[in-house]
């Protein structure tokens, strides 16, 4: 059934920002997560403590978080890949943290320079520390659906690497749709094979629109009970190591479908859809979400 209340996961400074080509300033970024702390959202995720070489646009990590006005209210969260990162991420003050794998081997190979195996290896000691902390780790399963290298994942390969991260401490996987390929079919089919294992309460959906499925596939999980969705303002994101994939659910989009459904979420419309203005103005384009086009400034 339902929920009556879901958690958006807003990933626009991060999800969103990491494969914009031209460098963002760092006061542009500082100011896009404060106006986001603004509107209702919980849940912020605002950098990536990877590899600069990797992806330069999240060089800046540290001094975004340590830039930020902080509402007691919003939980900040930021990708660490390895030890480094998560001691990079715990010294700038994030609350919580997220490692991301793969359901794909091409796709760990190009992401993070590791098999689905040795990544599992690496994100031990983070979980190890994060452990000693008390700062949670959430976890992503990329190519949940699709590869951008090898096509159509099967769902037994999702739910072994998902299971894997639950069994090492991770208190939620997203189920992410990296390329956007997945159909409601597709989700129905994953969630099918993935939650008599592990419960709606520990699973979040994370999906891009790529081809424009976002919301059908956000719709079905839905009704499978899942209750927390990344989404990104303005409709952001891509993944550098994924070629052809577009942005994250717009968390505005998404915020118009709830209302209509009568599912709270707390996250005032009008001030994501400013937002969303706001942050492609400074990107010199007009947003990508249906929303902000459609109600104007
Ligand atoms: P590697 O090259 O195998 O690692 O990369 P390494 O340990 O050999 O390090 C290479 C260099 O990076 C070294 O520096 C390290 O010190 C440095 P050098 O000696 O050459 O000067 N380094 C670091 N520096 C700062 N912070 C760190 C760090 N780690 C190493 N944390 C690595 C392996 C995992 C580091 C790299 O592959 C990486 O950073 N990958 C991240 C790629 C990425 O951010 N992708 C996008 C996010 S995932 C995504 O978007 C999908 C998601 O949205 C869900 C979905 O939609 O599917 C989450
Ligand atoms: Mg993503």
């Amino acid at each position: 059934t339902r929920p009556v209340r879901v958690t958006l996961y807003e990933v626009g400074p991060r999800d969103g920002l990491q494969s914009e080509a031209v460098t963002v300033p760092t006061p542009v970024k500082i100011d896009l997560i404060n106006r986001l702390s603004r509107s209702g959202l919980t849940h912020i995720e605002t950098a990536s403590f990877v590899a600069p070489k990797w992806v330069p646009q999240m060089a800046d990590a540290e001094e975004v978080m340590a830039g930020i006005a902080r509402d007691k209210r919003v939980t900040y969260s930021a990708l660490t890949p390895n030890l480094t990162g998560y001691g990079r991420a715990v010294s700038v003050g994030v609350d919580r943290v997220a490692i991301f794998a793969s359901a794909s081997e091409s796709f760990s190979h190009k992401n993070i320079n590791a098999s689905i195996a040795d990544s599992l290896i690496r994100f031990a000691p983070v979980l190890t520390a994060a452990k000693t902390d008390h700062v949670p780790v959430r976890a992503y399963v990329s190519c949940a659906i699709a590869c951008p290298y090898e096509g159509r994942i099967a769902p037994e390969a999702v739910l072994n690497v998902a299971q894997q991260l639950i069994d090492m401490g991770c208190y939620e996987v997203a189920l992410s749709d990296t390329t956007g390929a997945g159909t409601p079919a597709d989700m129905a089919r994953l969630l099918d094979h993935v939650l008599p294992h592990i419960p709606a309460d520990r699973l979040a959906v994370h999906v891009h629109d790529t081809y424009g499925q976002a919301l059908a596939n956000i719709l079905t999980a839905l009704d499978y009970g899942i209750a927390t969705f990344d989404s990104s303002v303005g409709g952001l994101g891509g993944c550098p190591y994924a070629p052809g994939a577009s942005g994250n659910v717009a968390t505005e989009d998404l915020l118009y479908m709830l209302n209509g459904l009568g599912i709270e979420s707390g996250v005032d419309l009008e001030a994501i859809i400013e937002t969303a203005w706001f942050i492609s103005d400074a990107l010199g384009r007009p947003p990508r979400s249906k929303l902000a086009l459609a109600t104007g400034r």
